[in-house]
């Protein structure tokens, strides 16, 4: 008896699990069939979010300040669309899913990381030596600096196939763009859209081995609600290029809109995710247009590009030391020449100076292409240790070609040229500089220096003066090497 009991105590308590069990799962069916429910309104929802547009960050509302980078009133309302993953191919497009595995250096084969040469001598050295397959460059500048220009006179004097995407041109306009830069081959495809779905479409059908878009700017992706321009639609937009690129090894260029403080427009974010920043700069009043890198992840920021903007085109200028030199008869005071390095290349300049008596009390100092606190120190030292009375005059110092220079090399150039103003003493024509000048009024050795006196001897100069602590052998040279130890030195050989 005792047992029967026992055992229907346990069916009824079998019973009460079962149905509490059944219970459970029909509550977490529920909740689960709710929650899908919540997910399915949400993706319909419009969803804002509020962005710095200065450097990125994101918030769940405004502010008047933004407390990443500290900017004010540069949040703003960004309509964001959650979709479904975005790609630039949808997964059945996508041929083979790769999972990547970890492998070691000595096994990673870079025999297919060959670069495209793009048949322009100096974007492949500012590149590091061409193209790299897979890779984002974005270029930045100004308006009307000649970056549409650049790239549309590259992709037609490529030899491989390339899109050039202009979300800014028509194709007429970019024929008559081209027209003037004369075409080498006919490689080169010319789309006009912004909608990157769009221009997936296209470069699946075309298969090209380069492409170029025309600006980043003007791009917007469908997953995304945001007008183009707009911190969300560049990032994602970027995102799906950089997806593309990796995936098909298909390097791609980009154009980008510099805001009036010169930096990239959008969110510093984008001179992130990209491989390479290049900017293209220079006064657009002037002929020569300079291009830096300011990241390669491939190569070093050192380099620099020069180029003439003539009316057929972007021309290289391989030889600048001979424009950066103003070919003059007479002898002026006032202006030296410098024997400086732009990354690994020499290049001669020119500086001018002009000293004068200050009209007002405090007398003015200004300097274009140069440092103005280091010429401020220059003049300090010449004051102290070389016995010139510089505190009442004006100084202007003016690098001239346009281009600036933070090469410490130059010191002694720029000293010299202050002096010849100051003395109406012309320094000859025929002598240049590549020193540093050290605060006690020495002359330091500077890096590089045989190179920077080989410039010099090739362009025909007489004498450079370098530093005494340089370890040269002067007689090597046909150029006569002056060694030099302090500023007086320099001096006493000058005006002396
Ligand atoms: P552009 O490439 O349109 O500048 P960005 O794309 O940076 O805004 O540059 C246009 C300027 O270059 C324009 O002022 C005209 C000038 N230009 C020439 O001098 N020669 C040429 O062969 C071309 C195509 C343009
Ligand atoms: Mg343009």
């Amino acid at each position: 008896m005792q047992f029967l009991r026992e055992f229907d105590d346990l069916r009824h308590l079998s019973f009460l699990t079962n149905t509490s069990y059944l219970f459970t799962l029909s509550k977490t069916v529920f909740l689960h069939s709710i929650q899908k429910q919540h997910k399915k309104t949400m993706a319909t929802k419009t969803k804002t979010t509020f962005f710095c547009q200065n450097c990125g960050s994101q918030y769940a509302k405004w502010q008047g300040q933004c407390t990443a980078c500290k900017e004010w009133n540069t949040i703003a309302e960004e309509v964001v669309q959650k979709a479904e993953k975005v790609a630039w191919k949808t997964e059945e497009h996508t041929p083979a899913k790769r999972v990547a595995k970890p492998l070691k250096v000595s096994q990673i084969d870079t025999s297919e990381e060959a670069r495209y040469k793009t048949n322009d001598g100096e974007l492949d050295r500012v590149l590091g030596g061409g193209l790299v397959p897979g890779s984002l460059t974005l270029l930045g500048g100004e308006p009307g600096i000649g970056k549409s220009t650049l790239l549309l006179q590259i992709s037609l004097r490529l030899p491989f196939k390339t899109l050039y995407v202009s979300g800014e041109e028509s194709q007429k306009q970019i024929k008559m763009r081209a027209e003037r830069i004369s075409a080498k081959t006919d490689n080169c495809y010319i789309l006009t859209e912004t909608k990157t779905q769009n221009i997936f479409r296209q470069v699946e059908s075309i298969a090209p081995d380069i492409v170029i878009i025309d600006s980043i700017q003007t791009l917007h992706s469908d997953y995304i609600e945001s007008s183009p321009g707009s911190i969300s639609q560049i990032r994602e937009c970027t995102t799906e290029l950089i997806k593309f690129a990796k995936e098909t090894a298909t390097p791609v260029l980009l154009i980008g809109h510099i805001t009036k403080d010169g930096n990239i427009a959008g969110p510093k974010i984008l001179e992130h995710m990209v491989d390479t920043v290049l900017q293209f700069e220079g006064d657009r009043n002037h002929v020569y247009r300079i291009l830096r890198s300011l990241k390669n992840r491939f190569g070093s920021t050192a380099e620099l590009g020069i180029y003439e903007m003539q009316g057929s085109g972007l021309r290289e200028v391989s030889n600048p030391s001979e424009i950066l030199i103003s070919k003059k008869d007479e002898e002026l005071s006032g202006t030296a020449i410098a024997s400086t390095m732009e990354g690994m290349r020499p290049l001669m300049i020119e500086i001018q100076a002009l000293v004068s008596t200050a009209v007002y009390g405090t007398p003015q100092r200004s300097t274009t292409g140069y440092n103005a606190k280091r010429m401020n120190m220059l003049l300090a030292v010449l004051e102290k240790r070389a016995g010139f009375r510089l505190g009442a005059k004006d100084v202007f110092l003016n690098v001239t070609g346009g281009i600036s220079v933070d090469d410490p090399a130059i010191d002694l150039t720029v000293v010299s040229a202050i002096l010849s103003s100051n003395e109406d003493i012309a320094v000859p024509k025929e002598f240049c500089f590549a020193a540093e000048v050290g605060l006690a009024g020495e002359i330091r050795p500077v890096n590089r220096v045989e190179q920077r006196i080989l410039e010099a001897e090739k362009l025909g100069f007489s004498t450079i003066f370098v530093s005494k602590y340089n370890k040269i052998t002067p007689k090597k040279y046909q150029i006569k090497v002056q060694l030099v130890a302090k500023v007086e030195d320099v001096v006493e050989y000058l005006f002396g």
